[in-house]
């Protein structure tokens, strides 16, 4: 028999805003993402903004794009990124695949990309291999509205009016390829940087430092305690990794359930990580001053077999779109303080929302669960009380559910939930309270008969969100039939 799990939401209660920028990309200068994935080349060999990737990321609507890295942005230096392409100097990208780039993609290119997508540019700086001086000249020539070198400068090279970043990184993963540093020394380094990031009168720097790696919360308690004040944002990596780190990770598309469990796991896990982050910040800012960003989290496989080595291309089944559903109810859980997260990365690296072959181009499941999920992007998260229930494998067992439900501000309700369970079907019997619902307007699902279901280029619609008739009104409550391994959108 079908279990039922009771469920409450309170529908005329707030438990805070579900900020747009948990919503939020990233794309580096690594293997196809920016060169062979937002830009394309054509005819004449010089790049140019890919029209269908965009169109697919204007309807997906992205509030924020990280850039130029990820570990890239610590050997990054802009200069070389400006200027007539044809005298821009070529750089070899030495930990992600050895290539030789032409810097054809830098900031002018970077902006006009961001300003087609209508979102919000964060600049990664150069703190690993770079100066003071080098990341202050960026900032001013990006933001300087008056008349100063860099200003000048931009002018030069066709941009006359200033572009008002705000959010911008003080290097990336500072305790490994940004540097190799104690977070004692980084957090020093933090201060000096940061110093030199003037405000303007028409952008003020929202500053972010880099975070910890995954359960380190040393590197919190120390950067928070010895920069916090000076400290916006910290920047938090996560990935969600099956197998192992440093031998061998699972694979994308062939696994088994017990890989399944674990990936789910290791998805999981970013609750407590998230938890005990948390916990030192609130040590150190109990205002709840500085956000934490999720800046790079999603999951890792081994990379597709035949693929260029360092170029992590990997394709995206069902289960990772399970574990970004997953993943994001944890954020709106801790939406007091995670403000921000960047899924890595936008196209053709890691959990990518677009995969691209020569012309051809799919949206991914994890595509489908950002469309699925918008309507909880800047809404009132309304608090849930959730039975959860048991997903059993060999002895061991997860929640079997996860969900989220918001009120926009056009007033419509909308519940997620999340079956992780890739055997049981479950009701789940919704209490809402404060609130008279007749009837379900409108329901999506994203499911599929195999696990491993995803899309390719010769099947792009194999898997994709169908219309979902399984919610009903019965006697004040609110039924839902979540099929085994499934996610649901409901509009109340
Ligand atoms: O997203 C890939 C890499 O993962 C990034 O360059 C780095 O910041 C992280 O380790």
């Amino acid at each position: 028999a079908v279990s039922t799990h009771k469920m409450s939401v309170d529908t005329d209660e707030s438990a805070g805003i579900i900020s747009k920028h948990i919503y939020g990309h990233f794309a580096e200068h690594l293997g196809r993402g920016i060169y062979d994935g937002l830009w394309k080349q054509d005819e004449n060999g010089d790049y140019i903004i890919r029209d269908d990737v965009i169109d697919a990321l204007k309807d997906l609507g992205i509030p924020n794009l990280r850039w130029p890295g990820g570990c890239f942005a610590d050997y990054y230096f802009w200069e070389d990124g400006i200027g007539p392409k044809e005298q821009r100097p070529s750089v070899v990208n030495n930990l992600w695949g050895g290539v030789t780039e032409d810097n054809s993609v830098g900031t002018h290119e970077f902006m006009d990309l961001v300003a087609e997508l209508e979102t919000d540019p964060i600049v990664v700086g150069n703190v690993g291999s770079g100066t003071v001086e080098d990341m202050a000249n960026w900032w001013q020539y990006v933001n300087h509205p008056g008349e100063s070198p860099m200003s000048k400068l931009r002018a030069e090279n066709g941009r006359a009016e200033p572009w008002n970043v705000e959010y911008w990184g003080v290097g990336n993963e500072s305790w490994g390829c940004g540097g190799n540093m104690r977070p004692e020394y980084y957090a020093d380094l933090y201060r000096r940087f940061a110093t030199f990031l003037h405000p303007y009168e028409n952008v003020k720097p929202f500053r972010i430092a880099a975070g910890a790696a995954g359960a380190d919360y040393n590197w919190t308690d120390v950067v928070m305690e010895r920069a916090g004040d000076m400290i916006d944002g910290l920047d938090l990596h996560h990935y969600t990794i099956q197998g192992s780190w440093t031998t061998k990770k699972g694979e994308a598309v062939n696994f088994d359930e017990s890989d399944w469990f674990e990936l789910m796991d290791r998805a999981i896990e970013m609750d407590e990580i998230i938890t005990g982050h948390k916990k030192m910040m609130d040590k150190h800012d109990p205002e709840k001053r500085v956000w934490l960003i999720v800046g790079e989290w999603g999951t890792w496989h081994e990379q597709e077999e035949g693929s260029i080595p360092g170029f992590l291309y990997q394709q995206n089944t069902l289960r990772d779109a399970l574990t970004a559903s997953v993943t994001l109810d944890i954020f709106h859980q801790h939406l007091d303080r995670v403000k921000m997260a960047n899924i890595a990365q936008t196209v053709n690296v890691l959990q990518a929302m677009i995969l691209t072959d020569g012309e051809k181009m799919l949206l991914t499941p994890t595509y489908h669960v950002f469309d699925m999920y918008k309507v909880h992007r800047d809404a009132v998260a309304l608090p849930i009380k959730l039975n959860k229930g048991k997903y059993r494998y060999e002895g061991e067992s997860l929640p079997a559910l996860s969900a989220t439900a918001s009120r926009d501000k056009d007033g419509r309700t909308h519940i997620s939930l999340t079956n992780i369970d890739p055997n049981e079907a479950r009701t789940v019997e919704i209490d809402l309270k404060g609130m008279d619902v007749s009837a379900v307007k409108f329901g999506r699902i994203l499911t599929a008969e195999a696990m491993n279901a995803h899309n390719t280029f010769d099947n792009p619609n194999n898997l994709v969100p169908v219309s979902f008739d399984g919610a009903r009104v019965e006697k004040g409550k609110l039924i839902v039939e979540m099929p085994a391994k499934s996610l649901v959108t409901l509009e109340l």
